[in-house]
């Protein structure tokens, strides 16, 4: 077998052989050791001197107890009791595209409603030919489809407007998660009670104790909305609405109401508290901007990040981040690590899938001074990501929702990692 060159000229015959010793591995790059002999490896490990728990031991596994860190987090100061308050995916510790169901961030406005599958039911009224009424089994039997959509409440980022506030981007940027649904079109349910002409606008409403209802027009209800009953393969988790909830694909967090229970077909937009008041974007110069439903392209460095500091010396190392468009896919992302006097294609890696995250990589050979990391994400409409200066033109101070600038991050010599904003 030939020896196949390894990264910066190594080979791995070389690596095998131990001929690099601690010092020449930053000059090569070669970030694997080489100065055995490392006890690690050479002596058995406690876990190799006795026989672990059988199959049985766990029927529904959880993460390794090393992991335990890796938790969803609220900020206690943010709302004034858990009940209607959210918490936040811990995106810094995750990779590929995929949140894991226990690690989904949580919005609720009413606390999480525990429904008997049973009793669950879901009706369609209003002007429609047939009011309808399903049980879960019901929905069950029309055909199902399968999806990955991310879900981003228009309140993510909602504290930066007036400058750099929350050190980690699971607390900027957490409100988002992006999941595989199982569920029926909206669209093959619609049709089932068959929408009169009039019927513009669709009326979603919870089965929570907020009862929450929103509005959604009927072009959007036909075209990709989805009533889903299973996420990344499992029934959904009653924090996310079990046994179902609305997707409403590319749009905000606030329109995929959970624990469905009614949708009410009219002939205007309903107006009540969540969409008079709550998420209405403000201009600088004090109007205001409703129905902004589509969430516009966004990036964010996930590591290293003010939670995730560069644990290594120099030499090889791995950015990585997110970026997704309510919009559509994203083909390319950029990233600076000089505070955008050269900026770098990054490397996009897994599937690139409409209204999804995307994951995406900067390899480079860190040189161990600070750094000044951003990133840019470009859509399939040709949209690039403002920086918060350019929107802040546009929206003053005073916005909380739809925050999708420019993400800056300090990185000192020592790997750790700042939150801040450059002029
Ligand atoms: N649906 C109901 N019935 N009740 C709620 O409080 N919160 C909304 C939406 N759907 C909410 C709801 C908001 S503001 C957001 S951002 C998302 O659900 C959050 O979904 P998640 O908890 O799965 O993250
Ligand atoms: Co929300």
């Amino acid at each position: 077998m030939t020896d196949s060159p390894h990264k910066n000229g190594t080979t791995r015959r070389g690596f095998l052989a131990g001929t690099a010793v601690a010092g020449a591995a930053a000059i090569t790059g070669t970030v694997a050791r080489a100065d055995a002999p490392d006890p690690a490896i050479t002596e058995v490990q406690p876990w190799a001197r006795y026989l672990g728990e059988g199959v049985d031991a766990r029927p529904y596994g959880t993460p390794s107890e090393h992991e335990a860190h890796v938790v969803r987090r609220n900020v206690e100061w943010l709302t004034a009791d858990p009940i209607s308050s959210v918490n936040f995916t811990p995106i810094h510790e995750l990779d590929g595209i995929i949140t894991p169901n226990g690690l989904c961030f949580e919005r609720h406005h009413g606390g999480i409603a525990e429904i008997d599958p049973a009793q669950y039911r879901l009706m369609i009224n209003g002007l429609v030919d047939r009011e309808l009424i399903f049980t879960l089994e019901d929905l069950m039997r029309f055909p199902r489809e399968n999806r990955a959509y991310f879900l981003e409440c228009a309140a993510n980022s909602g504290m930066e407007w007036r400058g750099a506030q929350l050190n980690g981007c699971q607390y900027t940027h957490g409100m988002i998660h992006n999941v595989m649904y199982t569920g029926v079109r909206l669209r093959t349910l619609l049709e089932e009670a068959g929408v009169q002409p009039e019927g513009e606008w669709l009326l979603a409403e919870g089965a929570d104790a907020s009862a929450m209802t929103r509005s959604i027009p009927m072009e959007k209800a036909l075209d990709d909305c989805m009533v889903a009953f299973k996420m990344n393969g499992e029934a959904l988790r009653p924090e996310q609405g079990y046994p179902v909830r609305l997707v409403v694909p590319g749009w905000e967090g606030n329109m995929w109401v959970k624990w469905l229970r009614r949708l009410e077909v009219g002939d205007q937009p309903w107006h009540h508290r969540e969409e008079t008041s709550k998420y209405t974007d403000l201009f600088a110069d004090g109007r205001a901007r409703r129905f902004t439903w589509e969430m516009d392209a966004k990036s964010i460095i996930t590591s290293p990040s003010p939670q995730k500091p560069i644990s290594h010396g120099p030499g090889p190392m791995v950015l990585t981040g997110l970026a997704w468009s309510g919009r559509g896919t994203i083909p390319r992302v950029d990233v600076t690590i000089d505070g955008g006097i050269n900026w770098h294609e990054a490397r996009m890696d897994g599937p690139s899938w409409d209204k999804s995250l995307h994951r995406f990589y900067y390899d480079f050979e860190w040189d161990g001074s600070p750094m000044i990391i951003q990133s840019r994400a470009h859509d399939s409409t040709g949209y690039v990501q403002p920086t918060k200066d350019e929107l802040r033109e546009v929206r003053g101070e005073n916005s909380i929702y739809h925050n999708n600038g420019i993400q800056t991050y300090a990185v000192a010599a020592d790997g750790s990692v700042e939150n801040v904003e450059i002029a």
